[in-house]
């Protein structure tokens, strides 16, 4: 099978398309036919370990010292169900499905074989598999910050970071969970960022948050601690009374089976729509990883495996 391998942490271009054996799956995996996968922000970072010396030394130990054990990065999919394990049974050859895998890495592949009862389910059926790709990142990780702060209706939400990955998918779920939800991020993204929900939204280029009179019972970070320090420094000051201050980078999200089901519950019923920046070809994985590289991508940036 056509595969993109990783063969050391570096640069977009240490990324190659090869020809390498396709995998069979063992005891209770399931087989999946890739028809399309996503670049997100921590492929980025596993490929180019760009963190700080005691998170790359941790990433290292976990992940492989010199380049990855696992050679095929790559943790959201979606495509078919094309060969089961001697022991699973949860899904049918032919199935459509869509999902996330933080350990197993392999999506940027033709095939990949992954465990039954992990973060895998059905794919939304009126989704196309480049739109489902673009659901399981930001809609896992956002969901998980948001339970974890305990988000209920009407709680006054403010995302900054909203037209992210995270971004997106947070300010769409806390409206769906009946928060009243206001978005921050720069003038290119605001009408994305109205579209998606937010009833305000506040272009940071232009405006300070917390510079405004308003309250909020959250604030959840979603660009990443490295980034929003200084915008964040003051944001204790326009917490209401038993508000809190989260942010994607506070511990280990809990990524839930569950979570991916109601996932693709909510973007069955439209509730939640899949935002895609751009789509890219798999021979063109190189350039994929220089553009989220940049950390300026509209939501998700899509990988088509054909
Ligand atoms: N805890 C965990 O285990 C875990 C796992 C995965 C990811 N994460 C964190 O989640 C973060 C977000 O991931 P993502 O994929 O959603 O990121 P992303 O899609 O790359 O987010 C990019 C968005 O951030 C905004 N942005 C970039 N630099 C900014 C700055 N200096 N100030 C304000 N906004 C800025 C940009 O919007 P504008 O152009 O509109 O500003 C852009 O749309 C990652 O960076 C990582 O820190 C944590």
């Amino acid at each position: 099978m056509k595969a993109v391998v990783c063969t050391r942490y570096g640069p977009p271009e240490v990324l190659r398309l090869e020809e390498i054996a396709t995998p069979v799956p063992r005891k209770i995996e399931v087989r999946i036919r890739i028809l399309a996968t996503a670049v997100t922000s921590s492929d980025c970072y596993v490929r180019g370990l760009n963190l700080s010396l005691a998170y790359r030394l941790m990433a290292r130990l976990a992940l492989g010292w010199n380049a990855p054990r696992q050679p095929v990065l790559g943790m959201v999919l979606s495509g078919e169900v094309d060969s089961v394990g001697p022991d699973a049974r949860s899904f049918a050859v032919g199935q459509p499905v869509f999902g996330f895998n933080r350990h197993r890495f392999g999506t940027y592949a033709q095939y990949v074989c992954w465990p039954e009862d992990g973060l895998l389910a059905t794919r939304p059926a009126n989704l196309t598999d480049e739109e489902a790709a673009a659901i399981p990142y930001g809609g896992l990780l956002a969901l998980s910050f948001l339970r974890k702060a305990g988000v209920r209706a009407g709680q006054r939400v403010l995302v900054f970071g909203a037209s992210g990955a995270v971004g997106t998918s947070a300010v769409q779920l806390a409206r769906h969970l009946g928060a009243e939800v206001t978005g921050v991020c720069s003038t290119a993204n605001v009408d994305l960022v109205a579209s998606l929900g937010a009833t305000t939204v506040i272009d940071y280029t232009r405006e300070d948050f917390t510079d405004r009179a308003e309250r909020y019972d959250l604030i959840f970070d979603a660009v990443g601690r490295r980034k929003s320090t200084a915008a964040l420094r003051r944001c204790r000051q326009v917490l209401a009374p038993g508000g809190a201050c989260v942010s994607v980078d506070d511990g280990r999200p809990k990524l839930r089976r569950e979570d991916l089901v109601l996932l693709s519950e909510l973007a069955t019923k439209g509730e939640i729509r899949p935002v895609i920046d751009r789509t890219f070809a798999l021979d063109d994985i190189v350039e994929a990883h220089r553009y989220v590289d940049d950390g300026r991508k509209r939501g998700n940036v899509v990988v088509a495996v054909a």
